[in-house]
């Protein structure tokens, strides 16, 4: 992927978070910069879970929200980027855990996906080395993210594949509400 897609593709990302601290993505993140306001208490009660809608998002993109003061990113996955990881043996996986707060076990890609098809990977945007937020819009070495404060590249389901980051990026505790809407936490 060359230079000018990756710096488009992180245009996008972060469009899509303006977009949602002004409440038109999820009604979650509109909510925020007001209830920071009140107390922390309300305010850690409020985050302790959010619902995405999620309709809009397109194939092939990824929209990123915050949820507990962090990124999290939701990316409708692509059917090349469903093969892509599924057909990626464990062995060639730095960690061959899931790190998923829903599906506990391997590192497969049905533990990574929060749904059967493989359409929907949902994951804290926080790289596992020192906490910068990889770039998205299917970037690095193995088509999904890339780090680039020190070179961490992750595959299409989110799994450290090269570079100093330990751990596969974090699947938070996901839900379907409905068909267009995820609760998080
Ligand atoms: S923080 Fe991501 S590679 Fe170091």
């Amino acid at each position: 992927m060359s230079q000018a897609n990756d710096t488009a593709g992180t245009r996008r990302d972060f469009l899509y978070v303006a977009t949602a601290a002004t409440g038109a993505v999820t009604a979650g993140a509109a909510v925020w910069p007001l209830i920071n306001q009140m107390n922390p208490s309300a305010d850690v009660q409020a985050l302790s879970s959010i619902e995405v809608a999620i309709g809009d998002v397109e194939v092939g993109t990824q929209v990123t929200v915050k949820w507990l003061g962090k990124p999290v990113f939701i990316r409708h996955r692509t059917a090349q980027e469903i093969e892509a990881a599924r057909n990626t043996d464990l062995a060639e996986l730095k960690d061959t855990d899931s790190r998923n707060a829903n599906a506990p076990g391997e590192a497969i890609d049905a533990n990574r996906a929060i749904d059967e098809n493989g359409e929907w990977l949902v994951m804290m945007g926080v790289c596992t080395h020192l906490g910068c937020v990889p770039l998205g819009n299917a970037s690095g070495e193995f088509g999904g993210w890339f780090c680039p404060c020190h070179g961490s590249h992750y595959d299409t389901a989110g799994r450290i594949r090269k570079g100093p980051a330990p751990r596969n990026l974090d699947v938070p505790l996901t839900a379907f509400v409905d068909e267009t809407t995820i609760k998080l936490g």
